[in-house]
């Protein structure tokens, strides 16, 4: 499956834009997704240069790149926007980063520093004309100290970056998560080593448990959805991480 519709209504539609069916990407596995809200695109976490090609072609199905008027960026990894040289190219959208990154992602061949919106440490949010609206709600230290999580009123559906992410064998990645307890294996190693401690996940669980929350979609590995995305807040509040099982 190229595209998978995660939710649609009335001129509001939330893509995930699919998986490497070439077995040609390198590096960690990642998803990307795509908001088309009457007609016009928000981008979330468009990937490395080694997936523009397959999430290009993708898109375009949906969307002409010109109509992408925003690209959202949950921090500063290479994995997230590595592509945005390219992505500056082919569309017209300004990039919502934290403020923090704004100076290192210039790294990434892109010359025109106009086109960065950047996201105070508080967070902040984007109304598209049709008045429905996303908030950029603070993930600090999950695991980017400048880092960000979007949650699309609308539909309910929170992208959390890296956080949620799993990391299966090449290929073998399901779309959804289907036996959580399964699951959570794939979960551990991530979340163990980049979190640096217990601590920012209990500020943001405060955070995040107060939204109408139907879906989590993070960057890496597969979707909560129905009762695994309760299963999910549970599990990731109790894990140990970071300093808490370093010896440093
Ligand atoms: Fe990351
Ligand atoms: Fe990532």
């Amino acid at each position: 499956m190229a595209v998978e519709v995660l939710h649609e209504e009335k001129d509001h539609t939330f893509f995930w834009l699919g998986k490497d069916e070439s077995g040609l990407e390198e590096g960690v596995q990642a998803n990307q997704y795509l908001i088309v809200d009457g007609g016009q695109g928000l981008l979330i976490d468009p990937g490395g240069f080694g997936v523009f090609s397959r999430v290009l072609v993708n898109l375009s199905h949906h969307i002409d790149p010109q109509s992408i008027r925003d690209i959202f960026l949950c921090h500063q990894d290479p994995d997230v926007g590595g592509s945005l040289a390219s992505w500056f190219e082919m569309t017209p959208a300004c990039v919502h980063v934290s403020e923090l990154w704004i100076r290192f992602l210039l790294h990434y061949g892109v010359n025109d520093v106009h086109r960065f919106r950047g996201i105070p440490d508080g967070g902040g949010s984007l109304t598209f004309p049709s008045g429905r609206k996303v908030d950029f709600i603070p993930a600090h230290f999950l695991h980017s100290p400048g880092n960000f999580h979007l949650f699309d009123h609308s539909s309910g559906i929170l992208f959390t970056g890296d956080i949620g992410a799993a990391v299966y064998p090449k290929g073998q990645t399901p779309t959804f998560v289907t036996n959580f307890e399964e699951h959570v294996r794939y979960m551990e190693g991530f979340h163990g080593r980049y979190i640096p401690t217990n601590q920012v996940i209990q500020a943001w669980l405060a955070r995040v448990r107060k939204l109408p929350v139907r879906m989590i979609v993070p960057q890496h590995g597969s979707i909560f959805r129905e009762e695994s995305v309760g299963k999910f807040f549970e599990w990731i509040g109790g894990i140990r991480c970071g300093l808490e099982t370093m010896n440093l």
